[in-house]
């Protein structure tokens, strides 16, 4: 069994930081080895005295649980095409940014079954991950078969299932739909995620908009107002408390919304939700960039005034948004993006970022919006324990898969697609100057970045078969 031993850096946990090595012995952390910084030690007793087959100085680095990106779309078809990242050039990217798990979805068509989607997605994943994946299910047609092949996903490792109280005639679920759903998680403690706009009204604001000759990009903000994102995610609440289901908010974007899942956690009730870098760092004033540009900017729920940034970066710390995840959903600017051109409506809803999660979250401990351990919680262990991965994922101990990040926090780059690894023709950040860089990617214990030069290899990721949400009250 090969071994590898990481010197000299700080290990980043959600509970602190230390001075410590990491020894990995083949696809596993073998201990975590905390330095004598104080020199007080017996020479021998420190970690230097580990023989390894090789070892990697870390020296003021930060050395991290892989990221864990619990909300990405690889060829997920929507709008009549196809995001552009396949499952291999998508897990890269993710391990280029220090991303070590992707949990994706599995997409249910109306009339299809839950197990042949899985099948499907099994198929377009198994073999072609650079990093591991699990999968979650998008429940688009509720019925009795349905229904009961939710334990059946549960028993196959899948046990979190997307709704939609947006895009009616696509993926919308009605309430009582909602609520049926709802109910058969709560028998087996499986969790609801929601995507909480509320899609009959936005309709109606969409064609308003249209008939008024309102056709540039900007309008997909200003259809989808914040408040029928709170009033969605309120309603949301209200079903799971009455099925008595964990329900997991996902790409939160409005300051209204979030406060429903302060309120809703203040009465003890089991409700979690994640936020995403673009809603953090980007705002309805991209949407109106000029020239159709607008379109690269485009995702459901919409980019927000940048009042709300605030609100999202506070939920972050008191906990009520719990987890940092991309919605990745790449759609070329060209041929895809454009496909929209005159009709707002028609363009692809999605913005890429499984690249740089890990980075630009980083920019919030940089700012001191976030602590260390905090960056660490929200884009790795809490992900891990949310979606059942831990302490399999989302930690830096002995036993647990060695999933590890050396990330330089002194370095600079510059974000852009001339030097982005996903594939996609646009960066929704470029030119965004950052600090911190990931130096080195390790996947239960293979070295896929190695200080600049891409070591991975397609079908190195396994499956994950995931437990249940760690978090239930
Ligand atoms: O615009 C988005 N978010 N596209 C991906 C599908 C979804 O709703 O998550
Ligand atoms: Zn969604
Ligand atoms: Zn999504």
């Amino acid at each position: 069994m090969s071994t590898i031993l990481i010197s000299g850096g700080t290990v980043v946990t959600a509970s602190g930081t230390l001075d410590a090595d990491v020894l990995v012995a083949g696809e596993k952390i073998a201990a975590v080895l905390a330095r004598d910084v104080t020199g007080a030690g017996e020479a021998g007793d420190t970690p230097a005295a580990v023989a390894a087959d090789r070892v990697i100085d870390a020296t003021g680095k930060y050395v991290l649980p892989g990221g864990i990106d619990v909300h990405t779309h690889m060829e997920m078809p929507f709008g009549g095409t196809f995001s552009a990242d396949t499952f291999e050039t998508g897990t890269r990217a993710a391990a280029w940014g220090g991303t070590t798990t992707i949990v994706d979805f599995a997409v249910q068509a109306k009339g299809s079954s839950l197990l042949a989607t899985l099948d499907k997605w099994h198929g377009k994943a198994g073999g072609n991950c650079v990093i591991d994946y699990g999968f979650h299910m998008i429940v688009s047609d509720v019925n009795d078969m349905t229904l009961k092949e939710m334990d059946a996903c549960i028993a196959a490792g899948v046990n979190s299932f997307k709704m939609f109280m947006a895009y009616p005639g696509v993926f919308y679920a009605t309430d009582g739909e909602i609520l049926l759903a709802m109910q058969q998680a709560a028998r087996s403690g499986a969790t609801v995620m929601m995507h909480a706009e509320n899609g009959i009204a936005i309709d109606q604001l969409v064609a308003q908009a249209l008939a008024a000759g309102h056709t540039d990009p900007v309008y997909h903000g200003l259809t989808r107002p914040p408040e029928l994102e709170g009033e969605a995610t309120s309603r949301a609440i209200t079903l799971a408390k009455v099925a008595d289901c964990p329900l997991y908010i996902v790409h939160l974007s409005a300051s209204q919304a979030l406060a429903a899942v302060a309120q809703a956690r203040d009465t003890g009730q089991n409700v979690f939700a994640e936020t995403c870098p673009q809603y953090l760092f980007l705002s309805l004033e991209d949407l109106a960039r000029p020239d159709f540009e607008g379109a690269k900017f485009v995702a459901s729920p919409p980019l927000r005034t940048k009042d709300h940034q605030d609100s999202l970066w506070r939920g972050l710390r008191t906990n009520d948004l719990s987890v940092v995840s991309t919605d990745h959903c790449p759609f070329c600017f060209k041929d895809q993006k454009e496909l929209g051109r005159g009709d707002f409506s028609k363009i692809p809803n999605g913005i890429p970022g499984v690249e740089h999660r890990m980075d630009l979250l980083y920019q919030g401990v940089v700012a001191g919006q976030l602590s260390l351990p905090r960056w660490v919680e929200v884009a790795s262990t809490t992900p891990a324990r949310m979606f059942g991965l831990y302490p399999r994922k989302g930690v830096i101990a002995a036993g647990s898969d060695a999933d590890i990040v050396i990330y330089d926090p002194q370095a600079t780059q510059t974000l852009s697609a001339a030097s982005h690894h996903m594939n996609v023709d646009y960066s929704a950040y470029e030119g965004m100057q950052i600090t911190g860089r990931v130096v080195t990617t390790l996947s239960r214990g293979s070295v896929v970045i190695d200080d600049g030069e891409y070591l991975g290899r397609a079908g190195h990721g396994t499956f994950l078969a995931r437990g249940l949400n760690q978090y239930l009250l």
